[in-house]
């Protein structure tokens, strides 16, 4: 069936409109319309596409769906290498680049400069063949980078096709808007799955997937700060970078309209300083500004020192630091009893993170900063370091506020707090008597990376507790449906999907097992080391301290915790127990990778699998069959004659697979 013209006509209009809502939101950082009324205008243009295949072009829109999961990533060699900036962290180092530039170039002091923002995402280069995005790198080593053109596709406001027929090679950032990352972050959050720690993390995961229909999902944004041609000659035969910026926007990139011509040393700081006022107004992180020598042929003449240019610097911004306000202080005391002093702050948004707690760590730092609850604060984050309360602003009215002293008891069961000897660390020694170690304990042992078990958080255990159903791991495995129906907020579904859930936790993955102990300085790298080295739960378990110490990654300290974690009866008897009822796998019988940590839930009719073999592909590859769909769900695979699950998956936005994706993801 050909389209009748006012398809043909709708179908151009919502290319446009869609063009001009992406362009509003990524470049302008003002949309014009809200995130369901674009989802309608894209959704609508799918099915036009659909109805009729003969109107999809290339460079659509909803060519950025995403396409085949990848095996890999291939490398591939960058025509022009890609290198990096030098950094000035101060000011006395970013002055003495524009006096060595207007020193070298024998020029004025008022030498021009291309003024950019420093994108803190994750650096492409994406080449142009007649016109067309032929392929896109990542920097990888600056020689060979990965190829990643499947995912950059996927970029909203990345052209797939120019204007004109020119072979170009740009070079820009990708990035996740500070708004996406939030958008994002909630949907993952509601999956049930790892939220992304900032937004660089976020545009440079999200491009390291190798299913770019999940890159598709991540909302990812490109800023272009450089184009040559594919012989390295600048391109559109421009004499200054502001030409090539101006030339890049004319082909439809995004460039930030901050990007400005400044003139000499007080150029330089005025638009550090200015941007640095802006800086948490911006739609995107940045860490620091680019300042690059604007004409071409100075920049030549300057030419490059080792892998770094001459004519360019990276003026770096100080770790962001935002001010807040303690609202309270509590004290939270953890599994192994450590009591740690917790500041709850206004939330406010600091280093790419919404920040609203920070560890105070003891007394002594309490006292050294003169923290008190209601004191103004300042917070500091930088990169994926934690945050932390750096000190404190002497507000008016403050003076009458007095230091925080930690509880001399534990908040928990009320047992006097020790000081741990030699250090200023409180702990409380109620140890499995103490509900707050109870609870931390258990939330430990179920937790993701320990035996994962589904439908139990730490709302259910502290209801599991309080009714004295569960005292130890151990007893989980003893719970009966009857009992756990009978529990507030339980009913005859979830007290079976608890019942499930902890049923199918048994025989574990050996790493998973040790780490879900809750060994001191047992994390999930030394248990998988120790899991290698012993290969089975019995080896591990009788080990002496010198075959302990003989692991890689083991030293001393976790050595001897090993040995007093099974001299000590209690612990090393409920080990026996979780050993001996969940049986955990030796490390070689273990299962795959590709799916690990994954719940899937099967629907429908396949073309060419049964359900028992669907179920054992899942296992094998290291994930997990539920019969329900929840926000847990990571994956639904649907086949012929899906029922009411898929609705659910959809209205949930969980991933849907066919048979076949399910084969190809397996067998990664
Ligand atoms: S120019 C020769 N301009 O910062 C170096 N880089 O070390 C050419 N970056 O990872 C890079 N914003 O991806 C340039 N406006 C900008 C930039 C920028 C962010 C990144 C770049 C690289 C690092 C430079």
């Amino acid at each position: 069936m050909t389209a009748p013209a006012q398809v043909e006509q709708r179908v151009l209009q919502l290319r446009a409109s869609i063009g001009l809502h992406v362009d509003a939101y990524h470049t302008h950082d003002a949309p014009l319309i809200t995130d369901a009324e674009y989802d309608g205008l894209f959704r609508e243009l799918q099915q036009l596409e659909s109805d009729f295949p003969e109107l999809s072009t290339e460079d659509s829109p909803t060519q950025r769906v995403g396409g085949a999961v990848l095996e890999g990533f291939e490398q591939a060699a960058h025509d022009q290498p890609m290198l990096s900036l030098k950094d000035a962290m101060i000011e006395t180092e970013a002055r003495s680049f524009v006096e060595s530039v207007v020193n070298e170039l024998g020029q004025d002091d008022d030498v021009e400069l291309c003024a950019e923002l420093k994108y803190d995402g994750m650096a492409l280069s994406i080449r142009y063949i007649k016109g067309r995005l032929d392929r896109a790198l990542t920097r990888g080593d600056g020689t060979t980078g990965e190829n990643v053109t499947a995912q950059a596709r996927t970029i909203l406001n990345l052209p797939l096709t120019l204007p004109v027929p020119i072979d170009l090679e740009v070079r820009g950032e990708v990035v996740m808007l500070k708004r996406n990352f939030e958008i994002v972050n909630s949907r993952l959050r509601r999956l049930g799955q790892k939220t992304l720690a900032n937004t660089r993390n976020g545009a440079a995961g999200s491009m390291r997937q190798l299913d770019p229909k999940v890159t598709a999902t991540r909302r990812l944004s490109f800023f272009a700060y450089g184009a040559f041609e594919l012989d390295g000659r600048p391109a559109f035969e421009a004499s200054s970078q502001w030409d090539l910026i101006e030339g890049m926007r004319a082909l439809g990139f995004s460039v930030a309209p901050e990007t400005a011509l400044v003139r000499g040393w007080n150029g330089v700081r005025e638009f550090f300083e200015s941007v640095g006022k802006g800086r948490v107004g911006l739609p995107m992180d940045i860490d620091g500004v680019v300042f690059k020598v604007n004409a071409l042929d100075d920049q030549q003449r300057l030419g490059w020192n080792n892998r770094t240019p001459r004519f360019a610097i990276a003026y770096k911004y100080p770790a962001e630091e935002v001010e807040s306000i303690i609202e309270a202080i509590v004290v939270q005391i953890g599994r192994t009893g450590a009591a740690t002093p917790v500041a709850k702050i206004k939330p406010v948004r600091v280093g790419g993170v919404q920040v609203a707690s920070a560890s105070l760590h003891n007394q002594d730092n309490i006292d050294a900063k003169g923290i008190c609850i209601g004191s103004t604060v300042i917070v500091r984050r930088a990169g994926d370091v934690v945050p932390e309360i750096v000190r404190t602003v002497l507000t008016p009215g403050d003076e009458a506020l007095t230091c925080y002293v930690m509880p001399s008891v534990c908040s928990s069961c009320g047992t006097t707090l020790h000081r741990t000897p030699g250090t200023v660390e409180l702990f409380c020694p109620g140890g499995i008597k103490c509900p707050a170690q109870k609870l931390a304990k258990l939330a430990h042992f179920s937790s993701r990376l320990g035996m994962n078990i589904d439908n139990l958080g730490e709302k259910t255990i502290q209801t599991l507790i309080e009714a004295r159903l569960v005292n130890m791991p151990s007893d989980l495995y003893g719970l009966e449906e009857q009992s756990v129906r009978e529990l507030p907020g339980f009913a005859s579904v979830s007290a079976k999907n608890l019942i499930a859930g902890v049923s199918s936790s048994k025989a574990p993955e050996l790493p998973r097992f040790i780490y879900s102990l809750g060994i001191e300085d047992v994390g999930e790298a030394t248990s998988r080391s120790l899991a290698k080295h012993f290969g089975t739960w019995n080896s591990f378990r009788t080990a002496s301290y010198e075959q302990l110490l003989a692991t890689a990654d083991v030293g001393d300290g976790t050595a001897t915790n090993i040995c007093q974690f099974f001299a000590d009866p209690l612990l090393s008897a409920e080990a026996d127990r979780l050993a001996e009822i969940t049986q955990p796998q030796s490390y070689q019988q273990q299962n795959g990778i590709a799916m690990r940590g994954m719940t899937v839930v099967l629907t429908g009719v396949f073309p060419t699998l049964s359900r028992g073999q669907a179920k054992a592909l899942i296992e094998q590859a290291g994930g997990k069959v539920s019969g329900s769909v929840s926000k847990k769900t990571s994956a639904i695979v649907a086949g012929d004659a899906a029922g009411s699950k898929l609705d659910t998956a959809r209205e949930l936005g969980i991933v849907i697979w066919d048979e076949a994706q399910l084969l190809a993801i397996a067998a990664n």
